[in-house]
């Protein structure tokens, strides 16, 4: 099996990390690599938000928290966040910025860092105090919030995949 092939299939949702942050050429690297993916006209829409700051990242686990329900760290303790959002005057923002948060996830996997998708991240930033902190950031425009990568160290085994459906491809030849 070649590199790229192992990283897509071995690649899961981490949920357990260190507290220690990841190193910046680490973060960089997944942040390539999302603005690497594939977008609709080649437009780019995707918007990478970086947090390591722990009272912002603290700000946004409440929030998340307000969307979901319940108590504990949506994003698992994870030392650095990505949001990605998208430019909705773009032709394929929800698109484009899933495509790019897939990139992120595999290519977290290959440099050894742990990494989940997070979501509601388009309630949070359709609130009004989400629309302050993208003000706060220096974001104009209208975004649509797609989905978070969290990032950071995993801790304890790696996840066992759960298993794929055996109905999902229709082969027609
Ligand atoms: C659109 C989307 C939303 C997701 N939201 C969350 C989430 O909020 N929290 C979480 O722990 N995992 C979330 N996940 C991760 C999925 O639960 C996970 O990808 C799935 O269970 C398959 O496991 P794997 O990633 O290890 O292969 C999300 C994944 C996607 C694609």
């Amino acid at each position: 099996m070649n590199e790229t092939m192992h990283a897509l299939l071995n690649r899961r949702s981490v949920r357990t990390f260190k507290p220690q942050q990841i190193k910046d050429e680490e973060l960089n690297a997944v942040l390539e690599a999302g603005k690497y993916a594939p977008s609709g006209a080649n437009q780019q829409s995707a918007l990478f938000i970086v947090v390591q700051d722990p009272e912002t990242r603290e700000t946004l686990s409440r929030m998340n928290l307000a969307v979901m329900g319940g108590d504990s760290d949506p994003y698992y303790g994870a030392p650095t966040l990505v949001l990605v959002l998208a430019d909705k005057a773009k032709v394929t923002p929800v698109e484009d910025a899933s495509l790019a948060l897939g990139n992120m996830f595999t290519a977290a996997y290959s440099l050894g860092l742990g990494s989940c998708w997070v979501h509601r991240t388009r309630q949070m930033f359709e609130s009004d105090e989400g629309k302050a902190l993208l003000k706060k950031w220096g974001v104009e425009g209208d975004y649509v919030g797609v989905g978070s990568c969290v990032l950071g160290y995993a801790k304890g085994e790696h996840p066992q995949a759960a298993s794929r459906k055996d109905d999902s491809v229709v082969m027609v030849r």
